[in-house]
């Protein structure tokens, strides 16, 4: 890992602001962030941990755990929770055999991840799976997407 990091560390030395660039390559690398990583950079930068830690946190872009191959994200905001988004998040929970929503399956193949307003209240509640839109969908309707594209294993591009 670490000629890895001091190749990461190499290529955005010289940017200013390099914090987020350096988060963005370590992410790029591995998929997410590996503790390990930061608190090599932190040493090697001399940047307390908690700095890159809360930058981590403050953009969902950044994942401290790794992701799935695809990834099922449900949206949770206002107008989606009203119209049945949590309950769409416990059948997949219960479907996929997670404990909660940012895990992934076993297998790594799905990560399962509540968002907040997507933008898209007027179709909610809105399920978004690698990146394609399900609007006005249900927890039944939900449960039989993500066996059909399990039976087909086509989640990708989908
Ligand atoms: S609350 Fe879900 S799209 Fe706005």
């Amino acid at each position: 890992m670490e000629k890895t990091l001091e190749k990461i560390l190499k290529e955005h030395e010289e940017k200013e602001g390099n914090l987020i660039s350096i988060l963005q390559g370590i992410q790029d690398t591995y998929g997410y962030i590996p503790h390990e990583a930061v608190h090599w950079f932190s040493k090697r930068l001399n940047i307390p941990a908690s700095r890159f830690f809360g930058v981590i946190t403050f953009y969902s872009q950044f994942h401290l755990n790794p992701r799935g191959k695809n990834i099922i994200s449900v949206c949770c905001g206002t107008a989606c929770h009203v119209k049945g988004g949590s309950k769409i998040v416990e059948r997949l929970q219960r479907d996929l055999n997670l404990n909660s929503a940012g895990e992934t399956t076993k297998d790594g193949e799905i990560t399962l991840e509540v968002v907040r307003c997507v933008g898209a209240c007027s179709i909610a509640p809105v399920v978004i799976v690698n990146n394609r839109v399900h609007p006005d969908m249900t927890a039944e309707d939900t449960s039989k997407l993500i066996k059909k594209f399990k039976k087909e294993k086509s989640y990708a591009g989908r």
